[in-house]
């Protein structure tokens, strides 16, 4: 089930995927895992696992919740939650999308959106058809990024290839244009040459122009490092209008070289934003150096609006504005967060995915900030049979989020057929509490903190049932340095509505990764994961239960884990591997041979228990896991290094070694 969730997580649990947040898990594992955990123990857990369950009289505490996967899970199953999150915006995303919403208000709001803002956004993306004379309307911009040529000084072009997009839906083929003429036109074979209907040119179009590094002038025929072209450069590079993707109601979807009246719009919405530069809503945020952010930064990035064109910068503006009109506070904050997804797919660090699928590649593909070279942007507001586009969010991600709420559905399996199953009786639907109080009397199931779980003073001792977490994984993902794209936004537009986007950035000096860039080594993320699970432990009831998944390709965070549990009281009662999600992580460590599994560790408080649960051997775990997936070695060593990790929790605990004493 995990496998096949891992590839589609947003289908699968819509409400959790208003809005991005970085290596979610897979929702199906923590429902597993919390099913596992509040059953009786001779309860089947795939017996469970269709069913709707009463456990309100469960309180369960994720200290590290990101977007929220532990709760979502754990409230569709009756019981009441904390959860944890140093960073605002994680805070907010699930504060807004765990909560009940009436759907009616929430669509009432949108349609005062659209009447206000839909129009005048839209009007900068009119364009005429080029086949039959009429009003248009452009669904894709398709840009390219230019850098001044070391040799001649004229701007060079940085696309690799004469291939604007792929078609996905037709193997080979592919949007082109002319390198000559700049013409566009769809062609069946890429790699074939091809003459320009419009100057008979001929080239072959998925031919490199130049290596990925660098560029190659299309003027003087010179070719360079791109670094070096860039290097000093104190603002973003330049773009050129490449195609615009129209849609005609006569004609249909059209592919069509920008025209001056395309170029003379754009420019005039260029205009436009300067001449209101100061009143736009827009961040005026710095962004930082960091191991995410240094590469955009030697591009000469240097504040978070830069990632954006001034007509995506106005339409933004003009939508976050409206939204703030709206008066009712759920809707209102519900529309804030898709708005501030929108960001994603409209940037000039999106790229086109290809023809025949959703287009727009959001700014996210790879954790980290990677300035592209053929820009694709969307029409903000969204035009028929487009994607990325406000309206289109709204149906896509709010409006089938708050369906699946109200009434969740799971996939159940025979051999590799997937059958929708929903589950009667259920429904995610947070009630927000104001404190703790609110938790234990049962008045709200939902408690949403915003600090560091090093320190959780509102939750008294011996009150939580179970933990269930998902920490992060030494330096897998820098959140805080992601996260600031969408903090400088959300701080602009809430305001003083919440003090919790009070302060300029993202406050990280707590956060649990391993960030050489910030300072911060791993011993320091074991320090603090280690505080994080020993308030954990104080926050528990006795026989209480602490669970978390993990993942590594390296050695050394395996370690760090070990030592963070030791440190905390905890020893490991019973693990379990799982298939992970298959997000593209760019971590420091270990950069290839990333395996395919999680491992699930229950631990339990040193002295509650006295000896591990009796489970499978390596072997017999990985012939069984190999019979479905393929096994590769870095899957073996994950098994190996959390078998080892459970043996020295246990061994530490009772000598007081430490671990090179252990090893
Ligand atoms: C791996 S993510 C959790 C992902 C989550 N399970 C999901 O599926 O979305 C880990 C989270 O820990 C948070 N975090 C890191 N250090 C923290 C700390 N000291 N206190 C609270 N949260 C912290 C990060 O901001 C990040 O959101
Ligand atoms: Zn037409
Ligand atoms: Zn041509
Ligand atoms: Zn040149």
């Amino acid at each position: 089930m995990a496998r096949v969730e891992a590839h589609r997580k947003n289908i699968y649990r819509p409400a959790y995927y208003v809005h991005k947040w970085w290596a979610r898990r897979v929702g199906s594992v923590f429902r597993g895992i919390a099913l596992d955990l509040m059953l009786p123990p001779d309860e089947d857990v795939m017996d469970a696992y269709y069913k709707a369950h009463d456990f309100s009289d469960k309180i369960v505490l994720d200290p590290f919740m990101g977007g929220g996967t532990t709760l979502g899970e754990v409230l569709r199953l009756g019981g009441r939650v904390v959860g944890c999150d140093l960073n605002p915006v994680a805070w907010y995303l699930v504060s807004q999308s765990m909560r009940e919403a009436n759907v009616a208000t929430l669509l009432a709001s949108y349609q005062q959106v659209a009447d206000s803002v839909a129009q005048s956004i839209s009007d900068a993306y009119r364009t005429t058809c080029g086949g039959c004379g009429n009003e248009a309307t452009t669904q894709y911009v398709a840009w390219v990024k230019q850098v001044p040529c070391g040799k001649c000084s004229q701007l060079a072009d940085l696309h690799l290839t004469q291939v604007i997009m792929a078609d996905m839906a037709h193997k080979g083929g592919g949007l082109v244009d002319c390198g000559s003429c700049g013409h566009p036109w769809w062609v069946t074979a890429v790699g074939d040459a091809q003459d320009c209907p419009v100057c008979a040119a001929t080239f072959t179009p998925a031919d490199r122009r130049s290596r990925n590094t660098h560029y190659h002038c299309n003027h003087c025929g010179h070719a360079e490092r791109i670094l070096d072209a860039i290097a000093g450069a104190t603002a973003p590079p330049s773009h050129r209008m490449r195609c615009l993707t129209v849609w005609c109601d006569a004609c249909g979807k059209r592919h069509q070289q920008p025209t001056a009246d395309d170029l003379g719009s754009y420019e005039r919405s260029c205009a436009d934003a300067s001449a209101r530069w100061g009143h736009l809503l827009i961040p005026r945020t710095e962004i930082l150096p960091g191991h995410n952010t240094d590469q955009m930064r030697r591009y000469g990035y240097t504040h978070w609006h830069q990632m954006f064109n001034p007509r995506q910068l106005t339409g933004l503006s003009a939508l976050f504005t409206a939204i703030r009109q709206i008066e009712d506070q759920p809707s209102r904050e519900l529309l804030t967060l898709l708005a501030s997804t929108t960001l994603e797919l409209n940037s000039m660090f999106c790229g086109a995915k290809g023809l025949g699928t959703g287009a727009i590649r959001h700014v996210f593909a790879h954790h980290a900030f990677i300035p592209a070279k053929e820009p694709l942007e969307a029409n903000l507001w969204g035009v028929h049979r487009s994607s990325g586009g406000f309206s289109t969010l709204f149906k896509e991600r709010l409006l089938r989020g708050r369906a699946w709420a109200e009434q969740p559905v799971e996939r159940r399996f025979t051999g590799s057929t997937a059958v929708k199953v929903p589950i009667p009786g259920e429904r995610l639907a947070g009630r927000p509490a104001k404190e703790f109080q609110d938790i234990l009397s049962g008045e709200a199931n939902l408690l949403v903190l915003n600090q560091s779980s090093e320190d959780l003073p509102q939750i008294p001792d011996s009150t939580v049932d179970f933990v269930i977490t998902d920490p992060p994984y030494a330096d897998s993902v820098m959140y805080s340095e992601l996260s600031d794209f969408f903090y400088a936004w959300l701080r602009t537009a809430l305001g003083a509505e919440h003090p919790n986007f009070a302060a300029e950035h993202v406050d990280d000096s707590r956060e649990a990764v391993h960030n050489d860039a910030r300072g911060r080594d791993g011993a320091f993320y074991a320090a603090v994961l280690g505080t994080v699970f020993a308030e954990s432990a104080r926050c528990l009831k006795s026989g209480g239960r602490l669970a978390f998944t993990f993942h590594h390709s390296g050695e050394v965070a395996w370690g760090q884990v070990e030592d963070a549990l030791v440190a905390s009281g905890f020893v490991v009662e019973r693990w379990w591997p799982v298939f992970a999600e298959m997000e593209s992580a760019v971590p420091l460590q270990g950069k290839k041979n990333n395996g395919h599994l999680d491992i699930v560790f229950v631990c339990a408080k040193a002295g509650e228990i006295d000896t591990v649960v009796k489970q499978d051997s390596i072997e017999q775990m990985g012939q069984r896991l190999a019979e479905r997936v393929r096994l590769v070695a870095a899957d073996y060593r994950a098994l190996i290094k959390a078998a080892a990790v459970q043996t020295s929790t246990w061994s530490r605990a009772s000598s007081g070694q430490d671990r090179s004493e252990a090893a």
